[in-house]
C-alpha cells in the first residue's frame, strides 16, 4: 500500500539542522508522489490541528538556516492518553498515514507511542545537540554546536592567555558528556568535566597547580552541564589554587547558527531515509548513520542502549595538555 500523504513535524529541543531535515523529507516525499503535511510546534501542535501543506517552494532558503520553520515546543501533556486521542483525531480528519518525527530520544517517545498505542507509523530523525542518542553515530545539529561553541573557546582562549586566567566554560549536552568531549579535544583544553567520569575538585586543583608551576599561565576546563555546578567548581579552584578564575556558560548560542556541512548532509541522508523507510512500510522505525551507512533501527534502540563515551578521547584531552 504506497502512502499518500504523511506529516512532518520537529520537536523538543531545536538544533541546526532540523530546516535541511524538514526540507528533504518534503521534497523526498513529493518526489515520490505523497502530499506532506508540515505539523506545527511539535505535538502541541498535532493536538491542535496546526497543520500546513507544504510544497516545494515551502523549503526554498531553509538549508543553512538554523531553527525550524515549523516551530517546536515542549509538550508534556502529549504523555497523557487524552492529549494523544486528539492527536489521532486531527490525524484520522486529515487522512494523514504516517509521521516523520524529528527530534530527541523524548519525541522518538511520542512517535513510539503513536504507533504502539495508536497505530500511525512513526520514524524518528535523530535532532539534538547532546549527541546522546543511541542508534547514531552522530545526530543532526550536534556537528554545528560543536563548532559554535569552538569557536567561543578560541575567543576565551586569547582573554585568558592575555589575563593569565583559568576559565571554566560551561557547554551544553544535558545529562551526558558528547558535546564537552569533542569541544574539549578539539579546542586544546587543559580538561573535560563531563558526567561520566567523576573528578574531585582536589584532583582538578592538583593538576592545575602542577600547571602553572610548570609555567602554564592560563587553563581552559570544558565543563558539561551536567557534570557540575561550573560555577561552584570556578569559585573553589580560585579560593584553592588563588589563581584568577573566571567563568563562561555558553547556553543557547550552541541550539543556533547556520548548520555545517556535515549537519546538512546528515539532515538530507536521514530525512530521505526516513520518507523511504514509511514508503516501504516501516513502523516505529529511526534512521540513523554508523559507520557512515544510512541504517534503520528500532525506534526504542535509541535509548534501549545506553551510547558510550569514548573514553580514549577523554585520555587523549589528558595526554595533549601537558606542556
Ligand atoms: P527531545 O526530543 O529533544 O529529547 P523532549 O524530551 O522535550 O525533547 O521531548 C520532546 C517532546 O516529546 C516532549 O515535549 C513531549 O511532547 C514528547 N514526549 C517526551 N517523552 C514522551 C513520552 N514518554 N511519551 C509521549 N510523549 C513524550
Ligand atoms: O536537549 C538539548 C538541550 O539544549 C540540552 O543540551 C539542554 O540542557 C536543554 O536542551 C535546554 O532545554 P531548553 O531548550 O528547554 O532550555
Amino acid at each position: 500500500m504506497t502512502l499518500k500523504k504523511i506529516g512532518v513535524l520537529t520537536t523538543g529541543g531545536d538544533a541546526p539542522g532540523m530546516n535541511a531535515t524538514i526540507r528533504s523529507v518534503v521534497r523526498t516525499g513529493i518526489y515520490h508522489g505523497m502530499q506532506v503535511i508540515g505539523v506545527r510546534r511539535g505535538w502541541a501542535g498535532l493536538i491542535d490541528g496546526d497543520l500546513v501543506p507544504m510544497d516545494l517552494k515551502s523549503v526554498s532558503g531553509i538549508l543553512n538556516r538554523g531553527g525550524t520553520i515549523l516551530h517546536t515546543v515542549r509538550c508534556p501533556e502529549f504523555k497523557t492518553k487524552k492529549a494523544q486521542e486528539k492527536a489521532v483525531k486531527i490525524i484520522e480528519r486529515n487522512k494523514i498515514e504516517g509521521l516523520v518525527v524529528i527530534g530527541g530520544d523524548g519525541s522518538f517517545h511520542g512517535a513510539r507511542e503513536m504507533n504502539m498505542k495508536w497505530g500511525i507509523p512513526s520514524i524518528g530523525v535523530p535532532v539534538t545537540i547532546d549527541n546522546d542518542i543511541a542508534g547514531t553515530d552522530y545526530s543532526i545539529g550536534f556537528d554545528t554546536a560543536v563548532n559554535t561553541a569552538l569557536d567561543a573557546i578560541d575567543k576565551i582562549r586569547d582573554t585568558a592567555f592575555s589575563h593569565e586566567r583559568i576559565f571554566v566554560i560551561e557547554v551544553m549536552g544535558r545529562r551526558r558528556g558528547f558535546l564537552a568531549l569533542e569541544v574539549g579535544l578539539a579546542g586544546g583544553a587543559e580538561m573535560a568535566l563531563i558526567p561520566e567520569v567523576k573528578v574531585s575538585i582536589k584532583t582538578i586543583v592538583k593538576k592545575l597547580k602542577m600547571w602553572h608551576k610548570s609555567g602554564k599561565t592560563s587553563c581552559i576546563i570544558v565543563a558539561a552541564e551536567g557534570a557540575c555546578d561550573s560555577h561552584k567548581v570556578a569559585k573553589q579552584i580560585q579560593e584553592k589554587t588563588g589563581l584568577d578564575t573566571r567563568i563562561s556558560v555558553l547556553g543557547h548560542i550552541q541550539r543556533g547558527g547556520s548548520p555545517t556541512a556535515f549537519s546538512r548532509l546528515l539532515a538530507s541522508r536521514l530525512g530521505a531515509a526516513a520518507v523511504d523507510v514509511l514508503r516501504k512500510g516501516g513502523r516505529t522505525k529511526m534512521v540513523g548513520m554508523v559507520s557512515n551507512k544510512v541504517v534503520t533501527q528500532d525506534i526504542d534502540d535509541a535509548w534501549k542502549y545506553e551510547k558510550k563515551i569514548d573514553l580514549d578521547t577523554y585520555n587523549l584531552i589528558d595526554i595533549l595538555a601537558a606542556s
